[in-house]
């Protein structure tokens, strides 16, 4: 097992067949009751043992109606405020049920497990809790720490692949703002051809980058805007594709948004061309989408202007100056923002 600690206050845990020894990871001794919070698509057998609240998958779960059900749920089975809400899914159950513990009887304590590659490497790590607001992703949160994060990777099998590779845009987001090397070794392979001890390396060393990266900006002053690179695009398209039949994993959404935002980087001058095609190249050889036409850019427009990124009315962009290397509070001309979009239509 490999641990990763977080702004010296808890633990990440990763390794393979950990799920099933969690009281010998995590002290439960001393909560007065243990709820588990998770969707409909994670396998039941996991956690069994204690009593679980299971609410509809998706993206389109994360609102305020499915927190009022957890709330209720909650008060039904005698939660109060020394009870420890363990949160057994992917992004959508940590984000969600993270903020559904941050403000019940004003915070109980909560634990991530996080059961999909895109969470255990982003999400899990760095205590932004919250829910989709009025489709705006994201929009109505808190920032709270877990007491502790446990990865295993054996609950990945029952993910599908493009689940999987979902996570990787978050993995190769972490090479280019921050790591050379690394973003060669995970775009070295197709994502299925990792080893399982590979897998947990690459883990690892994301939650490694996260928590650097947040470390002295717990609640996204500065540096933490690093981590931002593909999402003002990714979450405008995201947010767009969620209305549709065919809506974007968040992994893939960003995946464009890097795709956009380097594009963007480019016209600016922060890097060449070369550096823009590699990371299109690299993103589409790990199997993510790189292509999204936005047909509405009023609409486009207004949700980038409704992100949190948003200071003074003033969009902050976070872009790259090369491999290993992000800008944040960068502003974007609307003509380029627009090339951009052209960009990636075709
Ligand atoms: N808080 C943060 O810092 C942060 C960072 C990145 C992303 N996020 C959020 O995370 C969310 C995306 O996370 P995600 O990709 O994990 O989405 P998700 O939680 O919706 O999981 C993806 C799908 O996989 C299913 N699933 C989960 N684990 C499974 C398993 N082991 N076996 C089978 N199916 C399983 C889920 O039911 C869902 O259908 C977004 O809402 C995004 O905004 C938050
Ligand atoms: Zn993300």
């Amino acid at each position: 097992m490999e641990i990763v600690n977080v702004f010296d206050r808890y633990n990440v845990y990763i390794g393979s067949g950990i799920l099933g020894n969690i009281n010998g990871i995590i002290n439960l001794d001393n909560f007065s009751k243990v709820i588990v919070i998770t969707d409909e698509n994670i396998p039941a057998n996991y956690l069994k043992q204690f009593e679980k609240i299971t609410v509809p998958p998706g993206e389109k779960s994360k609102n305020i109606e499915t927190v009022k059900l957890i709330w209720e749920k909650m008060l039904e089975l005698g939660c109060d405020r020394k009870s420890l809400i363990i949160n057994l899914g992917g992004g959508v159950i940590g984000d969600m049920g993270g903020f559904a513990a941050s403000c019940y009887m004003r915070g109980v304590k909560f634990l991530q497990v996080s059961t999909t590659l895109l969470s255990s490497v982003d999400a899990s790590v760095g205590g932004k809790v919250g829910i989709d607001f009025n489709g705006v992703k994201n929009l109505i949160g808190t920032f709270n720490q877990p007491i502790g994060v446990v990865i295993d990777i054996d609950t990945f099998n029952s993910l599908s692949d493009r689940e999987f590779i979902s996570g990787f845009a978050e993995i190769i987001k972490h090479g280019i703002i921050a790591d050379t090397e690394y973003f060669k070794n995970v775009t070295s392979k197709k994502p299925g051809e990792f080893s399982k001890e590979e897998l947990i390396e690459i883990i690892k060393r994301s939650c490694e980058i996260k928590a650097q990266i947040i470390s002295d900006d717990e609640k996204e002053a500065g540096n933490r805007k690093l981590l931002n690179f593909g999402h003002t695009v990714g979450h405008a398209i995201e947010g767009i594709s969620l209305e549709t039949d065919d809506p974007l994993l968040h992994g893939e959404a960003v995946s464009i948004g890097m795709v956009a935002e380097a594009k963007i980087s480019k016209e600016l001058g922060l890097i060449d061309g070369v550096t823009a095609e590699k990371i299109k190249e690299s993103l589409m050889f790990v199997g993510l989408p790189v292509s999204y036409s936005v047909e509405d850019f009023e609409k486009f427009s207004s949700l980038i202007g409704k992100d949190k990124k948003t200071e003074s009315g003033k969009i902050r962009w976070t872009l790259v100056k090369g491999f290993g290397e992000a800008a944040i509070n960068q502003e974007v001309p609307e003509d380029v923002i627009k090339k951009s979009l052209a960009y990636i239509s075709q």
